[in-house]
């Protein structure tokens, strides 16, 4: 089998972060999404992987970030779009790259609990033309919705649905063999202009193709705004194994569910758990609370942080206020100004320099 990875968009609803950085490489808890999507793959035995990238610079960041895929011994195939024109029309513009073989597309910017070893292995072993991943959602009018007949079976796959008409939306990963060629070739673009997946597969089923929906029980997140990449760096921050490698001194209480990264350093400081501390960062006389990653090189002195992520080379120097809720981007530098108010909810680009008010 073989991987599609969709790392081409716009990711506009993360402006300002997203016009120098590609959504995908945004971490939680310290490892970008991509990484997270090519490790979930790698893991479920496949190796042979096309990376979908749009042709400006966030691709071309992908491109350096990701490389050919040794690190993690996969071998990847990089597929530009010149402009992103959905997610069918991904698969293509990868036919050469997939020929006929069956293949699970995964987008650049979900995360999954629990990997998907056994969504591989289940379609592996079946007759199954395509397998879709489906689960219970709140609000199910955001997403693309399908309706299951009495036998289980699909009747209908519905994007973005004003009446819903079931709580099941479609998770960011599907798994097709060569009849997906012929249905994106068969479907117009819906009225945003895009090839929408959810319309090749209607095709599928409508042409008698046995599409099986796998009911996903475990948490997803689909990290397109600020608020999912929070979710997702708490879920994550969860699961993860806490270790100290960096250096704490005797004067700071670092909790158990503490990840303290390779040089970082925790001085006079509280950090309470589910955290991550990345390398060479440091954190002095301050308090950082539970769901927070802090990336790598960033310096904390006098300031309260939690539920928030912070992104490489930023500082936050002398805040008074906590600060909470927030997604703070590369090279940011945040620094203490006399006006209030002093509660703070940001989303900050790359490069920002705020003085706070
Ligand atoms: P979306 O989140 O639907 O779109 P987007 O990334 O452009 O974000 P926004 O709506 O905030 O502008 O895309 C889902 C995933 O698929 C994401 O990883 C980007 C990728 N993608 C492509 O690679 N090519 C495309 O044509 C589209 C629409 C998405």
């Amino acid at each position: 089998m073989k991987a599609l990875i969709l790392s081409g968009g716009k990711g506009s609803r993360l402006y300002p972060l997203t016009y120098t950085n590609a959504k995908q490489l945004i971490p939680v808890a310290n490892k970008p999404v991509l990484f997270r999507v090519i490790e979930a793959i790698r893991d479920a035995g496949i190796t042979d992987i096309g990376i979908i990238i749009g042709i400006g610079e966030n691709g071309r960041r992908v491109q350096e970030a990701v490389g050919q895929g040794r690190r993690w011994g996969v071998n990847v195939t990089y597929i530009l779009q010149e402009a992103p024109l959905g997610l069918a029309h991904c698969v293509l513009i990868a036919r050469d790259f997939l020929g006929d073989e069956r293949f699970v597309m995964f987008l650049g910017d979900n995360v999954i609990e629990g990997g998907i070893s056994n969504l591989i292995r289940e379609f592996e072993q079946s007759g199954y033309n395509s397998q879709i991943v489906l689960t219970e959602v709140a609000e199910p009018q955001h997403y693309g919705v399908a309706e299951l007949n009495p036998d289980r079976s699909i009747k209908r796959l519905v994007e973005k649905p004003r009446n819903p008409p079931s709580n099941l939306a479609l998770v960011g990963i599907y798994m097709f063999d060569k009849h997906i060629h012929e249905a994106v070739r068969s479907i117009e673009p819906s009225w945003r202009g895009e090839l929408e997946i959810t319309d090749a597969i209607q095709w599928l089923v409508e042409h008698g193709y046995h599409v099986h929906p796998y009911i996903h029980r475990g948490w997803w997140i689909d990290t397109g705004k600020p608020i999912d990449m929070l979710d997702a760096n708490s879920k994550v921050l969860e699961e993860l194994t806490p270790e100290i490698r960096g250096f704490v001194d005797r004067d700071s209480k670092v909790d158990e569910r503490v990840t303290v990264e390779e040089g970082a350093e925790i001085i006079n400081s509280v950090v309470r758990g589910p955290t991550i501390i990345g390398e060479n960062t440091r954190v002095v006389n301050s308090y950082i609370g539970p769901f927070t990653s802090i990336y790598h090189h960033c310096l904390v002195e006098n300031a309260e942080i939690e539920h928030s992520l912070i992104l490489e080379h930023s500082k936050i120097i002398n805040v008074p206020a906590r600060i909470t809720d927030s997604l703070i981007g590369r090279n940011v530098e945040l620094r203490h100004s006399e006006l209030k108010p002093r509660a703070l909810k940001l989303t900050l680009g790359d490069n920002s320099r705020l003085g706070l008010v």
